[in-house]
C-alpha cells in the first residue's frame, strides 16, 4: 500500500489502474481511524478492485471556535489499520494542497444542509461539499462510501451527487458502535472517564425513540421530547439540537412517514457528540 501526499501521484496512480481496467472506490476520511472508519474500506475493498482512502483533516469545515486544532491525528496508525484492511493507496495532502492561497471556489447547497447540524455549524455542509467534490475530481471513483453515522453528511452528499451530475454511486454504511453502545467517533478520545459514562446517554436516547417508533408512536414531537426529557436526566450533557426529518430531505417533520431520520447532537463537557436512528414507516 503506498501514501502519498500530492494531487499528481494520486491521479497517476489511479490512471495507471484505468489503464489496466480496474474499478476503484473511495472512503474520505479525516484520519485517526476506527472501526467505523474501516468498516468503510472493508466494503470498499469488497466492491472495488483498487481502493482509496483519504486522510485529511479539512480546515474549511471548521468554524474558528471549533476543534481544527486538537482534532487527533495519528497517520502511522492509520496506515497500519489501512493496510490491514486491504486499501491500495492513501491520500493524505497538506491543506496547501488542497488550497491555494487565492483559494475561492466554494460548493454550497440548499434545503438538506439547513437543519440538524446545520443550524449550529453554519458553514459546515459548504466545507464538506467543497472538499469533497475536489476529492471526487481528484480520484474519480466509481463509489465512494460514507457512513450513516453522520447521517446528514450522507444525504447531503447523495444531494450533490445527483444535483451536480457526479456519476459517482454512493454508498451508505450501518453506524459501527462500541460494545456499551456508544457510536465510534474519532472525537470519544477528548472524553475524560467520567465523561465517556454520561456520553452512553446519547446511544440510550436513541434506543428509547427507536423503541417508541418501533411500538408505533407517529407524532414526532412526542418521540423527540421523550429524547430530550430522557438526555436531561444526565447532569453533564448539554442539548444541541434533537429533531425528527426526512431522512432525504432533511426537513423537520410532524408526523413520522415514510423514511425518517431522528437525529440529535449533545455537548458531553467541552465534547459535541452526534448519533442517529433512521426508521422506515408506513
Ligand atoms: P470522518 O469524521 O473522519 O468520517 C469519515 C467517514 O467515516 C464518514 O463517512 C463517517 O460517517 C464515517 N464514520 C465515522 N464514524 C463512524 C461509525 N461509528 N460508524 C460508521 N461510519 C462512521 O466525515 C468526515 O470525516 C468528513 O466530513 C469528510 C467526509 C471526510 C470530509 O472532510
Amino acid at each position: 500500500m503506498k501514501v502519498v501526499h500530492t494531487v499528481k501521484e494520486t491521479r497517476d496512480q489511479v490512471r495507471e489502474w484505468r489503464k489496466q481496467g480496474l474499478t476503484v472506490g473511495l472512503v474520505p476520511t479525516m484520519g485517526f481511524l476506527h472501526e467505523g472508519h474501516q468498516s468503510l474500506i472493508a466494503k470498499a475493498v469488497e466492491e472495488n478492485d483498487k481502493v482509496v482512502v483519504s486522510v485529511f483533516v479539512n480546515p474549511i469545515q471548521f468554524a474558528p471556535n471549533e476543534d481544527l486544532e486538537a482534532y487527533p491525528r495519528d497517520l502511522e496508525a492509520d496506515t497500519r489499520l489501512c493496510e490491514a484492511t486491504g486499501a491500495d493507496l492513501i491520500f493524505n495532502p497538506e491543506p496547501e494542497e488542497m488550497y491555494a492561497p487565492d483559494f475561492s471556489t466554494h460548493v454550497d447547497m440548499e434545503q438538506v444542509s439547513e437543519q440538524l447540524c446545520g443550524k449550529s455549524r453554519p458553514i459546515h455542509f459548504r466545507g464538506v461539499c467543497t472538499v469533497v467534490s475536489k476529492l471526487f475530481n481528484i480520484v474519480c471513483p466509481d463509489k465512494a462510501y460514507f457512513g450513516q453515522k453522520d447521517a446528514q453528511q450522507l444525504a447531503v452528499i447523495k444531494r450533490m451527487v445527483r444535483d451536480l451530475n457526479f456519476g459517482i454511486e454512493i454508498v451508505g454504511c450501518p453506524i459501527i458502535r462500541e460494545e456499551d453502545g456508544l457510536a465510534k467517533s474519532s472525537r470519544n478520545t477528548y472524553l475524560s472517564e467520567e465523561e465517556r459514562k454520561a456520553a452512553l446517554i446519547l446511544s440510550k436516547t436513541i434506543k428509547l425513540g427507536q423503541e417508541m417508533v418501533e411500538a408505533g408512536e407517529r407524532d414526532s414531537k412526542k418521540v423527540v421530547d421523550a429524547m430530550i426529557k430522557n438526555i436531561e436526566t444526565e447532569p453533564m450533557a448539554k442539548i444541541d439540537y434533537v429533531q425528527a426529518v426526512d431522512a432525504v430531505t432533511c426537513q423537520e417533520i410532524d408526523t413520522l412517514k415514510g423514511e425518517v431520520l431522528v437525529a440529535m447532537a449533545v455537548y458531553i463537557g467541552k465534547t459535541r457528540l452526534i448519533d442517529n436512528f433512521i426508521a422506515t414507516v408506513d
